[in-house]
């Protein structure tokens, strides 16, 4: 059993990983500044699993707060979650996204060397294949310019990460490229809550369902895709932060830096999304299609078949699961983690 780093571990990926990671035996410590999360996420993370772990306030552009981190536990293993993410903002203030992201990476992997530990896992995007590449999407294709800022420093950081690992063989890191993480622990305790309003489909399609906002814009329904709307590969939340565990397991026993695609493989639309949820949650959701989102593909989606090979990882969630699941998180927590 490993002693973990997560740092961003209050987050909606996080913390469903801090419960798998504790379900397999391993110890968790959280690093996370709260600047989109709340601490009572890992309250019930703790509360869930009937485990403790270690949580420490802090941020992963200060270098003093990452080295009383490693000093303070002995750890094997990063896995790093904390990042912003809003592709939107991201384009409205770029050198703060590359001074969080980028910068705070840089810092998070000297960290690392200065306290002897060479395992990482990282939290990277679909988006990493740009706009030229045809679906499904493989990890050994060329990578392509993301359109948007935030895109754009996943980019970065996978390959910084890349060319440390190739001129320093201690190295050994994962790089998981998500495709769209949706759904929340079956228990409806943890589940995802923007700040703000919801820049994703499903936290804006769940706010619609609860009464917070009066409709859902589907943007675009001219796309040359089965039915219009944009197509994407959404993936269940457990089923991503159970890659995660395997994947950082894996980097345990290996060395070098290697990509896996974590999605379904499945392209799934938007409508189809709206459709299906109120089927399964018997539930009618406000809907109109409205112009396109400067930006969006019109369909991407995995082949996940290295993951499953590799890492011994299956989605075991099917879409009427994620789309249960996400109800069930917002119908027991109208306002998320706020009282
Ligand atoms: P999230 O915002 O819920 O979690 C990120 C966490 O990182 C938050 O708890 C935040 O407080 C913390 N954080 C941010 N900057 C920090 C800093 N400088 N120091 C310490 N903590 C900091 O987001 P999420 O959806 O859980 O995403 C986790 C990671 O996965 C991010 O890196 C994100 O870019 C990546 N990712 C997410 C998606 C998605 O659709 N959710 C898709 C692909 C990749
Ligand atoms: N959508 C709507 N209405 C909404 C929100 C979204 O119709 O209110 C549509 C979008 O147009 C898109 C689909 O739902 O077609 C999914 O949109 P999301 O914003 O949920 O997700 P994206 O596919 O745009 O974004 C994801 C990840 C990012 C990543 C990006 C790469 O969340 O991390 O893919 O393109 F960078």
């Amino acid at each position: 059993m490993a002693k973990i780093l997560v740092t961003g571990g209050a987050g909606y990926i996080g913390s469903h990983t801090c419960v798998e990671l504790l379900e397999a035996g391993h110890d968790v410590v959280v690093l996370d500044n709260l600047s989109n999360s709340s601490e009572e996420s890992l309250k019930r993370v703790q509360a869930l699993t009937g485990k403790s772990l270690k949580f420490i306030q802090g941020d992963i552009r200060q270098q003093q707060d990452l080295d009383q981190a490693f000093a303070s536990h002995q750890i094997d293993a990063v896995i790093h979650f904390a990042g912003l993410k809003a592709v939107g903002e991201s384009q409205q203030i770029p050198l703060t996204y590359f001074d969080n992201n980028i910068a705070g990476s840089i810092q998070l992997v000297q960290a690392m060397e200065r306290a002897n530990v060479f395992n990482l896992v990282f939290s990277s995007s679909a988006t990493v294949y740009g706009e030229k590449n045809p679906s499904p999407y493989q990890e050994d294709m060329t990578l392509g310019m993301p359109n948007n800022n935030y895109g754009y420093t996943k980019l970065v950081i996978e390959q910084m990460l890349e060319k440390t690992s190739i001129a320093d063989d201690r190295w050994s890191i994962a790089l998981l490229r998500y495709f769209n993480p949706v759904g929340a622990h079956k228990s409806g305790c943890i589940g995802e809550d923007p700040l703000g309003i919801p820049n994703n489909l499903m936290p804006y399609l769940t706010q619609v369902a609860v009464g917070q906002r009066e409709k859902l814009s589907i943007f675009g329904n001219d796309y040359p895709t089965q039915d219009g709307t944009c197509e994407r590969d959404f993936i269940h939340v457990v089923d991503l932060a159970e890659a995660h565990v395997l994947a950082v397991e894996n980097r345990l026993t290996n060395t070098g830096c290697r990509a896996w695609n974590i999605g379904t493989g499945q392209p799934i639309s938007v409508l189809q999304i709206k459709n299906t949820f109120e089927k399964v949650n018997d539930i009618v959701v406000r809907a109109e299609f409205s112009d396109r989102r400067a930006g969006d593909l019109p369909s991407f989606y995995a082949n996940n078949a290295r993951a499953v090979a590799e890492l011994g990882w299956t989605p075991k969630h099917n879409l009427e699961d994620m789309l249960a699941d996400s109800w069930n998180w917002q119908k027991q927590n109208p306002t998320g983690y706020k009282a």
